[in-house]
């Protein structure tokens, strides 16, 4: 399978298509830069930078799992990520052995994002939340959608909740304990029925 093949997807103002190695521009802007990566690890060095996006676009699954480069609807500009992928529990790192394959990874899949600064505070997370969550539930055989964050990540985990994801208290992820946030696909049908 092409490393680019994947579910091309769209929202009211975004446009989400697989991450390919010609997206290295906003892999960098979003890696390497502290404020981006305040929660989750800091700014990466060149070094880990290039192992990063070397496997960064690997999918699984007929596409369904791997990153999305999320681009203005409009203008095109590349605005940020979205992903679904396996959540390491005691690993540091998402394993990217798992993202291999035609079949759905042996694994929780957590939904994610990341955004340019200058992309903050316009609600395109919760928008990418959401749009991936639809997916998950409309068009893969994913049964259930976990996410985590740092205790301190107010923001990201306001947009979990606003998509619909629960609190689940502190649980194992990468390695450590956060908090922890769920939906299952019933839970989101039931989300649609109410908003129907
Ligand atoms: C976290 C992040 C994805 C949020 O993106 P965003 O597009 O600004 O998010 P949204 O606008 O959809 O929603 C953010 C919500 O959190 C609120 N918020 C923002 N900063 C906040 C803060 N410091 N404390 C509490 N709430 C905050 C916003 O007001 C908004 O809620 P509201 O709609 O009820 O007002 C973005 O800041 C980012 O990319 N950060 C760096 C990467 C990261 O941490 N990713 C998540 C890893 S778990």
């Amino acid at each position: 399978m092409a490393s680019d093949a994947g579910p091309l997807l769209r929202s009211e103002r975004l446009l989400l298509r697989p991450l390919t190695a010609r997206d290295d521009d906003l892999g960098a802007a979003l890696l390497m830069d502290a404020a981006v990566m305040e929660h989750i690890g800091g700014a990466m060095t060149q070094e880990k930078f290039e192992r990063e996006m070397a496997v960064a676009t690997r999918r699984c699954a007929g596409g369904a799992i791997g990153i999305w480069c999320v681009l203005d609807g409009r203008t095109q500009e590349k605005l940020g990520t979205g992903v679904l992928l396996p959540l390491p529990v005691e690993e540091l790192d998402t394993n990217w052995d798992l993202v291999a394959g035609d079949e759905l990874p042996d694994a929780e899949i957590e939904v994610g994002y990341l955004f340019k600064p200058s992309a903050w505070g316009k609600g395109y997370a919760t928008e990418v939340c959401r749009r991936l969550l639809r997916f998950a539930f409309e068009e893969t055989a994913l049964t259930e959608v976990v996410a985590c964050t740092s205790a301190a990540n107010a923001a990201s985990q306001n947009v979990l909740r606003k998509a619909g994801l629960r609190d689940v208290g502190l649980r194992r992820a990468y390695g450590g304990d956060y908090p922890g946030f769920r939906i299952t696909r019933a839970e989101w049908l039931g989300r649609r029925a109410a908003r129907a």
